[in-house]
Formats: C-alpha cells, sequence, structure tokens
C-alpha cells in the first residue's frame, strides 16, 4: 500500500462513499467531536476528511482546517462546506506522513477512520504528535486489531488482501499507540457492544512525564 495506490482507491471510492459509509460510521464521528471538547478560538486538524461527513459536527465557533490524500474525496468536502455555508472550516490536499504545518499548530486532532487506511502510520502518528500542541487532545476513531485470537489471526490473514483492495488494513493494534511515550490514554471505549470501530481518545503529552 503505497500513497498512490490509496489515492487511487479513494478516488474511486469517492463516488459511493458518502452511501456505503455515511450512516453506518456517523456515531463513531458525533460522538468523538463532542469529546474533543473544543472551546471558541480552537484551531482543530481533522485527519483523512474524506469526504467531509463530520465537518457538520463541528461548533462553528471553532476553526477546522482538515487535509486528505484523494483530490476526489476532497472535492465532495469542498462542496459541503460550500453547501451548508460553513465559513470556519477550510480543506486542503496534503500527505499525512509529511505535513506542511509547523510545530504545534493546532489544539486538537481528529483521525476518523484514518489510521489503518495510511501506507504509514507510524509516520502518521510522528506527524499528527508534531503539529498538535501540548496537552491537546488527539482522538481516534477506528478499527484496531482484536485481543480475541482467532479474530486477530483472521484479521492478519486478510490485511494484506484488504490495503491492496479496500484501502484499509486490519492488523493493525493500538497497543502500538498505547505504548508511545507521548500519548496519555484518556478513554478508550466501543462505539457500542456490537461495533467494529473504537474510539481512543489521548493527550499530548510531548515528553513531559505522565507516568
Ligand atoms: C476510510 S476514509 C475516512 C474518511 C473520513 N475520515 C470519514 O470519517 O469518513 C480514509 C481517508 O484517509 C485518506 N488518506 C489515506 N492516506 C492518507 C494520507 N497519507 N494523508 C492524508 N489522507 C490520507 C483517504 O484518502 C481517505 O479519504
Amino acid at each position: 500500500m503505497d500513497a498512490e495506490s490509496i489515492q487511487k482507491v479513494y478516488n474511486n471510492y469517492a463516488v459511493f462513499y458518502d452511501i456505503v459509509f455515511g450512516k453506518i460510521s456517523e456515531p463513531g464521528r458525533a460522538s468523538a467531536i463532542k469529546r474533543l471538547q473544543l472551546r471558541p478560538g480552537d484551531h482543530v486538524l481533522e485527519v483523512g476528511v474524506g469526504t467531509g461527513l463530520s465537518l457538520p459536527f463541528y461548533p462553528p465557533y471553532c476553526q477546522v482546517t482538515g487535509i486528505d490524500l484523494s483530490q476526489e474525496m476532497l472535492r465532495r468536502a469542498r462542496k459541503r462546506i460550500e453547501t451548508k455555508g460553513f465559513t470556519n472550516i477550510v480543506v486542503e490536499r496534503m500527505d499525512a506522513s509529511g505535513m506542511a504545518f509547523a510545530d504545534d499548530t493546532f489544539d486538537a486532532i481528529f483521525a476518523a477512520y484514518l489510521i489503518t487506511a495510511v501506507p504509514d502510520p507510524w509516520g502518521v502518528l510522528s506527524e499528527i504528535k508534531r503539529v498538535c500542541k501540548k496537552g491537546g487532545l488527539i482522538i481516534f476513531v477506528n478499527h484496531f486489531k482484536s485481543r480475541n485470537r482467532l479474530i486477530s489471526s483472521v484479521e492478519t490473514t486478510i490485511s494484506s488482501f484488504c490495503s491492496r483492495h479496500l484501502g484499509f488494513r486490519t492488523d493493525l493494534c493500538l497497543s502500538g499507540i498505547l505504548n508511545d511515550r507521548d500519548l496519555r490514554l484518556i478513554n478508550r471505549e466501543r462505539i457500542s457492544p456490537v461495533s467494529l470501530w473504537e474510539i481512543a481518545e489521548f493527550q499530548n503529552m510531548k515528553g513531559q512525564p505522565w507516568i
């Protein structure tokens, strides 16, 4: 899975993305954005903003920047911004593994269904920490590899097929992120008891000891 093939997959998905993934994945976006506890004037970055399905959940008093690799996904996000008249939201094409933002630009960072869709999750995580201010919240909504041995072995087996043909991997463990000493876990929960997706909320400690 490389940046070019990811772009191709999501450029193709863009036409039907909202119909297939819109409603089913909506509860995760809404409750994660509530958890960001955004205050007036806060600047939040959404990484992998896609078609902008989460944009209506941001309060109008904060500034939102969304980035994505796929021009076709972004085209739909821009249309949504225009149609809804969101004057506090901008989106741009940028690779999350090499962001053009300065260190400590954002008060909070949100990434929904993104971290398993990127070719280099650890590079993206490092960029997210860099551009987020110290103490800022970083929230992921994602599927992570199951702790059940049987399910996780299926997830490992199908992962390379999924990443080549569907644009996401199924073998990423949350423990990799949990072991990051810059990130303090605030909360981790399943969106619903039967959901495949979890919300994982961290505070960016940037080297400040917290253990
Ligand atoms: C499964 S979609 C999720 C879209 C959106 N967050 C949502 O909630 O529907 C994953 C998105 O991540 C984007 N993406 C993948 N790799 C990326 C990268 N390296 N930098 C920026 N965006 C990336 C894809 O283009 C796609 O729009």
